[in-house]
């Protein structure tokens, strides 16, 4: 793998957002935890669409591995079936996913016996020889996290991890990476003794997404934002990924992690970094990396009797009644949390950051709130008091766009300003949504590009910001998990967190 930074892909007036046309080489891409919903869902369905896309070689095959006895034949079938409905683009067309069904392959084998993996690498080692795909290897994990280090173990000491006679074996660890700071770490170790740092890809599917990407290429890209983008004309951000849905079949899941460590610790936290971090030396994996670090780093630590000044959590009604879940589950499904980056350019500027479940809408953006003007011109009192500050929205999801908002006069005698938006729509411009995160990351990985992937640093210095709020709501009973009703903008105690400091939150929708 190389750390040259991969080319900046050009955005055409006639192409939407692209993912090259430079296929991935030849390889063999095991999917571990095969069975699962991830798998099923996302896994598949983005490797069906590199396949439509040309961006898989023909020298390319996918094994599933997973404990389930099943023939090859019937995975498959299986995957061809559920490709109707799971597919980005429809309809399928039954050549095509007959074409992709042939690539397919399943064995069967569990996480925590040698003898499995050595019949892994015998299985992968004929199909090399028999089908040129010169022994490079992608596992992907897609497993129970517990199952991890097994995992890791095992390929290792199968020698399966191994990258010689230029071949190379690259392992993707999806996300949540640890429960906390302690078993992140643990991970990690067990990370550097199986392998090099560069052969791990720590994946959060939040950098894969298109909108999330175009954050550095707004800011890096247009000369007339970045002068503005530091304490003297920013007043706040506000980040919010929410959610209509609950938990779906995932309570085993939910109800051990929680919205803290399942969006706080890795998506909102990732776009934080890209919306406060300095500007990268380039585009390589490295140099973002390190920019990311240090914001991180910078976040000032919320001493334990503060917390409850900087965080908000919820649990929506009822939740304790979902099966699965604990009766007395005191898990969060909504955080609320004020934090602020110690550093000079971001001094006295509170990044305030949402996420839960049965919210109003289904909504991911960060709002860019300015400052409000010096200095009212316009006389009368209550114009000036109506004047809203500039706010740019970096709308990740759904209706993926950008939009400013600012003052206007409205048409007629008196001085009215009303707010007016200028919006710009991916979908209006470029005539399609962006291609799903995970078909983005796939084909990153297969190509060794490793900037959209989170280093062991990284993630640990994201736990330890996230460590300590998880302590205070969780360690104390009495740390308040206020409740909240579906459809709303989460608990009213969130309002309050905000409105200390004199800002109220954007509604939700
Ligand atoms: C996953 C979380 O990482 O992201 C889920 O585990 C959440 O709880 C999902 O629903 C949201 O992803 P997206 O891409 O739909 O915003």
């Amino acid at each position: 793998m190389s750390d040259t930074p991969p080319p900046l892909r050009v955005l055409t007036q006639h192409g939407a957002s692209d993912l090259g046309d430079e296929p991935a080489g030849p390889c063999q891409v095991v999917i571990f935890g095969a069975s699962g919903d991830l798998a099923h869902r996302k896994l598949l369905p983005a490797l069906f669409q590199l396949h439509r896309d040309g961006l898989l070689p023909p020298c390319f095959r996918i094994l599933g591995f997973a404990r389930t006895p099943k023939t090859p034949a019937d995975y498959a079938a299986e995957i061809a079936t559920s490709l109707c409905d799971t597919a980005r683009v429809q309809p399928v067309d039954a050549a095509e996913r007959d074409a992709f069904a042939a690539m397919i392959d399943y064995h069967t084998g569990q996480y925590d016996d040698p003898d499995s993996f050595r019949a892994l690498a015998a299985h992968l080692a004929e199909h090399d020889c028999e089908q040129e795909l010169g022994g490079n290897r992608l596992f992907y994990l897609s497993t129970p996290p517990a199952v991890y280090p097994q995992i890791l173990r095992n390929l290792h000491a199968a020698g399966l991890l191994a990258q010689d006679q230029g071949r190379w074996a690259r392992v993707v660890i999806e996300k949540p990476y640890g429960h906390d700071l302690d078993s992140a770490r643990e991970l990690n170790a067990v990370v550097e003794s199986c392998m090099d740092e560069s052969q791990a890809f720590r994946i959060d599917h939040y950098l894969g997404k298109e909108t999330v990407q175009n954050i550095l290429v707004f800011r890096f890209a247009n000369a007339i934002f970045e002068p503005l983008w530091n304490r003297t004309h920013i007043d706040h951000v506000q980040i919010t990924a929410a959610e209509t849905g609950g938990i779906g079949g995932r309570a085993g899941f939910f109800d051990r992690a929680g919205t803290i460590r399942d969006f706080v610790q890795n998506h909102l936290l990732e776009m934080l970094c890209l919306v406060a971090m300095e500007q990268p030396v380039d585009f390589g994996a490295a140099p973002i990396r390190d920019e990311k670090v240090k914001v991180l780093r910078s976040l000032r630590r919320i001493p334990a009797a503060a917390t409850a000044n900087s965080l908000v959590v919820g649990q929506f009604d009822g939740y304790r009644a979902i099966d699965g879940v604990d009766p007395d589950s005191r898990t969060a499904t909504f955080a609320a949390l004020k934090l602020h980056v110690d550093n000079w350019r971001w001094q006295g500027v509170p990044f305030y950051l949402r996420a839960g479940k049965q919210l109003a809408a289904r909504v991911t953006e960060i709002n860019i709130h300015f400052r409000q003007i010096p200095f009212c011109l316009f006389g009368q009192e209550e114009v000036c008091q109506r004047l809203n500050p500039n706010v740019l929205t970096l709308r990740i999801q759904p209706d993926e766009g950008i939009r400013l908002r600012f003052g206007c006069k409205t048409p007629g005698d008196t001085t009215a300003v009303s707010d007016v938006l200028m919006d710009f729509s991916y979908a209006r411009a470029f005539g399609q949504s962006p291609p799903e995160a995970y078909e983005r990351l796939i084909l990153d990985a297969l190509r060794g590009e490793a900037a959209r992937f989170s280093r062991s640093d990284e993630v640990e210095a994201a736990w330890r910001v996230v460590d300590p709020l998880l302590a205070a709501s969780e360690g104390d009973a009495a740390f308040p998990l206020h409740a909240y009703a579906h459809g709303g903008d989460g608990p009213l105690a969130a309002a309050e967190l905000v409105r200390a400091a004199g800002h109220a939150w954007d509604p939700i929708g």
